[in-house]
């Protein structure tokens, strides 16, 4: 049997990692197509590279487009793909238009469909993100949320397909890199920072980045609280993010610190090693939550709520008001929650599902 594996993203690579491994671990046949929406090295090829991934069978090297020709054209060359091998599922990770994309090109091509990360929800139609989760969602013949919670939204909406509570795969990954990121990672001296005494800002959602006066409050909020406390921000810059600021001419507050997107160690590493992080990053809200460092989200919907019911993060929105408080209220909390997004082993359960479900012939998936 074959299982295709369409990605596209940053995050879907880091969040997809333990699944490609635990395919060449059981000898399943992995075909893994690269739309090629993230394109940049330090957002795309150092990721195979640290995470040990193959190169892909396939890069459509789509790249950066308007929403509705980027998705079509990662459509017509994910339906060639299909149309070639026939798999006898695709995987799709996540919310991007990546998987959107291998999700709609799979259904129309009457091939099943996975969708890993399954069932979360801003109820926020305005973020692309949001209409990429639903559509995915309801063509999917498996759906693998990562908590109880989301698995209620998908039977709320009386999804079709079938849903297996698997835990997040990001869980996974950190499992297996975070030692490695603490004993490796020489980020902090490069930087010049001492653990736990600097925060950590992650920003680059469209709805905050792409406005000028919502970016501007963002770093308002920020660079305020840590004027008050007296830390520094180091800002790992999304390059959106960055061509943003440029066409604004917005001026950083001296507080925060742009550098570079950081490869997964270094990233873990201040993730780790921060006293707060601040983020709009889906990905970075888990991993905090995970790590053991408060989060305080810039936005005002979360579709990860089991965050901050754990009292790990602390949606706050943009208003330095509320941004100064919420980080008050964050800093320095005991990190005594639950992780909420599995045991770790989300990878295994999904290809144990895809086995148990494959017909008679072909249920022989070697473990
Ligand atoms: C995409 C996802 C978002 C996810 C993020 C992860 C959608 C709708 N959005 O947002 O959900 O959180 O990835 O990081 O799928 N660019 C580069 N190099 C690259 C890729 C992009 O410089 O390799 C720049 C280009 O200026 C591009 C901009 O970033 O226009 C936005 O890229 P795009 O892929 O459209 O969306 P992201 O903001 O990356
Ligand atoms: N990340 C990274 N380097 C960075 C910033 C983020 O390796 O400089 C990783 C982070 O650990 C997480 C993922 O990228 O696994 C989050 O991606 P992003 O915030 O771009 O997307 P989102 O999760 O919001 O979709």
């Amino acid at each position: 049997s074959q299982v295709a594996i369409v990605l596209g993203t940053r995050p879907e690579i880091i969040k997809c990692a333990p699944l490609i491994k635990a395919c060449d671990r059981r000898g399943v046949d992995c075909l893994l197509v690269h739309t090629g929406q993230h394109y940049s090295e330090d957002l795309d090829q150092v990721f195979f590279d640290q995470l040990e991934l193959p190169t892909p069978d396939y890069n459509l090297e789509v790249g950066s487009r308007s929403h509705g020709e980027q998705t079509g054209r990662m459509l017509e060359g994910i339906e060639d793909v299909l149309d070639e091998h026939v798999p006898d599922v695709v995987l799709v990770q996540g919310d991007t238009n990546s998987t959107l994309a291998g999700a709609l090109a799979a259904a129309k091509s009457n091939i099943d469909v996975g969708h890993v990360e399954a069932g979360l929800r801003s109820f926020d139609r305005e973020m692309p993100e949001e209409t990429n989760r639903v559509v995915t969602d309801h063509i999917s013949d498996y759906l693998f949320p990562p908590t109880e919670e989301t698995k209620g939204y998908l039977e709320r909406e009386s999804v079709s397909g079938e849903i297996v509570v698997a835990g997040n795969t990001v869980v996974d990954s950190l499992y297996e890199y975070r030692d490695l990121a603490t004993e490796k990672s020489q980020i902090l001296s490069t930087l010049g920072l001492t653990e736990d005494d600097f925060y950590l800002l992650t920003a680059h959602r469209a709805e905050n980045v792409d406005d000028r006066d919502s970016f501007a409050q963002l770093l308002d909020g920020v660079s305020r609280f840590a004027a008050q406390t007296d830390r520094e921000v180091v800002y790992p810059i999304h390059p959106r993010a960055q061509s943003r600021l440029d066409e604004f001419g917005l001026t950083l507050p001296e507080e925060i610190r742009t550098v570079e997107p950081l490869d997964f160690l270094d990233f873990l590493r201040l993730e780790a090693a921060a006293s707060l992080v601040f983020t709009d990053s889906g990905g970075v809200q888990e991993e905090t939550c995970i790590l053991g460092t408060p989060c305080v989200t810039l936005r005002y919907t979360t579709e990860r709520p089991e965050t901050a019911y754990v009292g790990a993060n602390c949606l706050a929105g943009l208003d330095p008001d509320d941004v100064v408080e919420a980080a008050s209220t964050m800093l320095g909390k005991h990190a005594d929650w639950d992780v909420p997004f599995g045991d770790g082993h989300a990878a295994e359960r999904i290809l144990d599902t895809l086995a148990a479900g494959a017909e008679p012939e072909t249920a022989e998936v070697p473990k």
